[in-house]
């Protein structure tokens, strides 16, 4: 069964909700006003619960469907990013410095859409649970809702989700068994030395120096240690002193970056290279660095065999194709943690060509709006047929 009917008549209604959470964007887990709609709106369309809270403002509504049988997730993401946009939309974010960049907004109207859908048709015998969570974006919403027990307390017994993708055109589907996203760790690192008078640099352990060095010997960690054969990226990101003047050497620096790897040994391996690397760059200029994580890691995404199968056949149907080899990806995402606590699939529609995910000029495309609906509503029909 191709897009379904139901969502072209629906998508006017839809495409102006994701219009106006994309006109009032927020961050983390601090999404209050765009949870408050969510649970309204699922409370609105007959869903027989609504639990608010969860994962601290994540909302799960539970849709029965006309006869007892499995439970089945499907998850959407609810926040937006740091970022100040620069699409001269007519719906763009009227709250500077926030934008929904990495079409939340449009993964959270689809689910919405789908979930009107599933409580009016019932077509399907057990229960559909709609994940909506918040801080995907760091902070790790999923972790903190699988740690408030979002698969046992509503026996989910396989979860699935979806992002939106500029580099396939509108509408298209991809999806790979096995390891999808890149795991993600957050680096700091905070490099010491004596500074001074920069006339007299002879007083003085250069920071300055000693930490420009580091970048450069980080450089060596994927090129020299690491295994050809596997991915890795190591990115210095971020470079600040303690001084701003011209004749000062400061007495610190932080360094900031990230590491992304698809699998634990690489990552390990890495990770101890990079303590290697910084210690031994900054003692060989009399300074000192140490290496720190200030974010919540993200694992590596392994999207699971059966699971995979099942989202690219719900997907077959719908698009009339699927790429079901789509490359790695060295983005992160946190449904990771979803996925190692429950069987389930990450699937990937395509935005058509559009700025870059994350990027001031990035808008959700609303034309894909019927055919992720029908995706989601494809899927649980599928797996919870009666
Ligand atoms: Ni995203």
């Amino acid at each position: 069964m191709p897009v379904r009917n139901r969502f072209a008549e629906l998508l006017p209604e839809i495409r102006e909700w994701r219009r106006d959470l994309h006109m009032n964007p927020e961050l983390g887990y601090d999404v209050h006003r765009t949870a408050g709609i969510v649970a309204a709106k699922l409370r609105d369309f007959g869903c027989d619960e609504v639990i608010e809270g969860i994962g601290r403002t994540g909302i799960v509504g539970l849709i029965h469907g006309r006869a007892p049988g499995r439970t089945i997730g499907l998850r959407a993401d609810m926040d937006a990013l740091p970022i100040t946009e620069a699409t001269g939309a007519d719906h763009a974010s009227t709250v500077p410095g926030k934008m929904h960049a990495c079409g939340h907004d449009g993964h959270t109207a689809m689910l919405l859409g789908a979930a009107r859908y599933l409580a009016e048709t019932r077509n399907f015998a057990g229960t559909v649970a709609v994940v909506f969570q918040p801080a995907e974006e760091g902070g790790a919403g999923a972790e903190a809702m699988v740690q408030d027990d979002l698969i046992g307390r509503f026996g989910i017994e396989e979860i699935y989700g979806m992002h939106n993708s500029p580099l396939l055109p509108a509408g298209a589907f991809a999806i790979r068994p096995g390891p999808f996203y890149a795991a993600v760790d957050s680096l700091r690192i905070e490099v010491r030395g004596k500074g001074g008078h920069a006339a007299r640099p002879n007083n003085t352990v250069d920071t300055t120096l000693a930490a420009s060095a580091i970048v450069m010997a980080l450089q060596s960690v994927v090129s020299r240690n690491t295994d050809p054969q596997q991915p890795l990226v190591v990115s210095v990101t971020a470079f600040r002193t303690d001084s701003d003047a011209f004749n000062v050497i400061p007495d610190a620096a932080t360094l900031r970056g990230t590491i992304r790897s698809f699998d634990d040994a690489t990552r390990e391996k890495a990770i101890a290279d990079i303590r290697r690397v910084i210690e031994l760059t900054a003692a060989s200029y009399g300074a000192t660095a140490t290496l720190e994580f200030d974010e919540v890691p993200y694992p590596v995404m392994v999207n699971h065999d059966a699971e995979t199968v099942h989202a690219a056949e719900a997907a077959r149907a719908v698009a009339g194709e699927v790429k079901s080899d789509a490359p790695r990806t060295t983005g992160g995402e946190d449904f990771a943690y979803m996925l190692r606590a429950c069987p389930g699939a990450y699937i990937q529609i395509g935005n058509g060509p559009s700025a870059g995910l994350h990027h001031p000029k990035y808008d959700f495309n609303d034309e894909i709006i019927p055919t992720g609906c029908s995706w989601w509503v494809e899927l649980a029909e599928r797996r919870l047929s009666a």
